[in-house]
């Protein structure tokens, strides 16, 4: 059974995340699931981007643990990327990782370049996000580094960080207000999971559903708010428990500004 005792995000063992154990088990190759995120974060992004220029925008990426895919979707456009993250040894993780990241991630940046528009364009995408890539250690509930992104993606955390129902809500919250008027975003969330273990080590789980996720997005989202269901595949579980995975593409409302 998942099991997961109630913790608030304060009582886990964040800096004893095991991040070559989540990096191995998650994203050592491109699973299904995944590749099916990353081609609608693909299209959301050409869509909404595409009178954008490259290298023009601010990016973050939320609670990035050991995960370079959600930063690749936005590299074209990024003249920065923050990689915000709670955890030590994820930070440290990522830090050596962004100089140059692993072969592996090389069959998601494939699957960005399967549209031909912008992606094919980033000549090196190894070195582009080793030069937009900043690394920042920090608690979201104590706030973000900045305000005002262009760009934001916040992947398995906003349900995966406690058992709290409130401490969801104030997470997607955060990410939310950091976004600038108009920025799109993309936001995965394991559904109905009750907690995971990483190593030796469980961490809390949020149980949510898509319910839970327009209720959570519905105060800075713009009209168009699309929430995906990803079924579990035919593949071994990432944790146990999970009925699948929700992807929630949008934009925040407002008018897009430029600076
Ligand atoms: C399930 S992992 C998801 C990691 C990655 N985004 C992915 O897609 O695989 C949850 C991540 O949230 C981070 N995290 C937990 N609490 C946090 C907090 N208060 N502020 C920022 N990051 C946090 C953890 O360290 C961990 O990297």
């Amino acid at each position: 059974m998942p099991f997961s005792p109630a913790r608030t995000n304060s009582e886990a063992p964040w800096d004893l995340f095991d991040s070559v154990a989540y990096h191995n088990h998650n994203y050592s190759s491109l699973r299904s699931d995944d590749r099916q995120i990353l081609a609608a974060v693909r299209d959301h992004f050409l869509a909404a981007l595409a009178s954008t220029d490259p290298a023009s925008l601010r990016g973050i990426d939320v609670g990035a643990g050991t995960n370079l895919y959600p930063s690749l979707a936005m590299l074209p456009w990024c003249r920065e990327i923050t990689l915000f993250e709670r955890s030590e040894r994820n930070v440290a993780w990522l830090r050596n990782e962004v100089v140059r990241y692993g072969d592996n991630w090389d069959e998601f940046w494939a699957v960005l370049c399967e549209r031909e528009e912008t992606y094919p364009e980033v000549a090196d995408p190894r070195a582009r996000l080793a030069g937009v890539a900043d690394v920042r250690q920090g608690d979201l509930f104590d706030g973000l580094p900045g305000t005002g992104y262009d760009l934001g993606t916040m992947f398995f955390v906003a349900e995966s960080l406690t058992t709290a129902h409130e401490e969801f809500e104030t997470a997607v919250d955060v990410f939310g207000r950091a976004l600038g008027p108009g920025a799109p975003f993309a936001v995965a969330f394991m559904e109905n999971s009750l907690g995971y273990e990483v190593g030796e080590l469980s961490f809390p789980a949020c149980r949510i559903d898509s319910t839970d996720v327009v209720a959570s997005l519905a105060g800075y989202a713009a009209p168009g708010l699309r929430v995906e269901r990803i079924e579990v595949p035919g593949e071994p579980l990432l944790r146990e428990g999970y009925t699948g995975m929700l992807l929630a593409l949008g934009r925040r409302g407002g008018e897009r500004t430029t600076d």
